[in-house]
């Protein structure tokens, strides 16, 4: 008898485990590679390096993928055409080069309308160049590519100078994220970690999921109830040392932790 009820257990676990392999998108995929071009790269380079970067490890399509959570760019978004069109329209005074550059580095700045979450990118964990073929590829939906090798060139030297965080790990599972950021070494999940934090077993059914997210953004936003005497101790730069994809990965997970 017990040992069919371990069985069960263990089906149950295996199949809970596929499920939510199956549930987070694309999480095969890798932390993007560094990548080092020369000043006289050429546009079609830096394109084709962007393409690779928007729809593997950078994790764009995550949230651009899915009308629901973000504008489409690839697409028309509210009858505006594709983002390399519409990217000069936005910000008065701002060319388009300009607006998709500080749209990454710093994503606050302006915040399309629509009633979407404003976009969390974490751009510590790119490199200059990374960035620099992100907005390529950008331009490329439909506008003209005016991003040039020079702008790379300049990004690389100011890396050089102040190097880019670079994520904890390369990684896409859930597990080895928590490991490599320490998540663990304050929560619990499991029968693993240390108890100094609230358990992550049971969370997805506690708070919903953009709570989750908002309490790995910025967690002095709200404190966890029963633990404002630890108010201040969860790190506040958590974010910046994880990718787009890592942290919709974490957020996914966790909230997928059910009572
Ligand atoms: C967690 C979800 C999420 C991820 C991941 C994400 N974005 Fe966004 N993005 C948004 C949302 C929501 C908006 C609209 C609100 C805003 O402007 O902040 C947006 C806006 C933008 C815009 C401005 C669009 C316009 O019409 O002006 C650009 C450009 C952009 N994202 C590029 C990217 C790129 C490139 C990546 C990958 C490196 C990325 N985003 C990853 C959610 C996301
Ligand atoms: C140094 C210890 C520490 C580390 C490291 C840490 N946390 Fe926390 N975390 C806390 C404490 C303490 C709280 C409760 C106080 C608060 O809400 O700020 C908390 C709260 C949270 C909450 C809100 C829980 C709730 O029930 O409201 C989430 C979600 C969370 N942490 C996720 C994470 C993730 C994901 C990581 C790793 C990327 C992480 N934490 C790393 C200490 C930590």
């Amino acid at each position: 008898m017990t040992n069919i009820k371990i069985l069960g257990v263990m089906i149950g676990t295996i199949a809970i485990y596929t499920w939510i392999a199956n549930a987070i998108p694309q999480l095969e995929s890798v932390v993007p590679e560094e990548l080092s071009f020369s000043s006289d790269v050429s546009e079609a380079e830096l394109v084709a390096a962007g393409a690779e970067l928007y729809s593997g490890g950078a994790g764009c399509t995550t949230c651009h993928g899915l009308e629901t959570r973000a504008p489409n760019l690839l697409t028309g978004y509210g009858g505006e055409g594709t983002i390399g069109t519409r990217c000069g329209t936005r910000v008065p005074g701002q060319d388009c080069k300009t607006y998709l550059h500080e749209s990454l580095v710093n994503p606050m700045a302006y915040v399309v309308e629509g009633g979407f979450d404003p976009m969390v990118f974490q751009a510590r964990v790119f490199s200059g160049a990374q960035i620099w073929a992100l907005v390529a590829f950008l331009q490329d939906q439909g506008g003209v590519v005016t991003v040039t090798g020079a702008d790379v060139a300049a990004a690389a030297e100011a890396d050089a100078a102040a190097p880019a965080g670079g994520p904890m790990v390369a990684s896409n599972d859930p597990l080895e994220i928590m490991r490599g950021n320490l998540c663990l070494g304050c929560h619990m999940l499991e029968g693993e970690g240390a108890e100094l934090g609230p358990a992550f077993d049971g969370i997805g059914s506690r708070i919903t999921t953009d709570r989750i997210r908002r309490s790995i953004i910025d967690p002095a936003a709200e404190i966890a109830e029963g633990f404002d005497h630890l108010a201040g101790s969860m790190p506040p730069n958590l974010a910046d040392m994880l990718t787009a994809r890592q942290l919709e990965v974490l957020v996914d997970f966790l909230a997928g932790q059910g009572g």
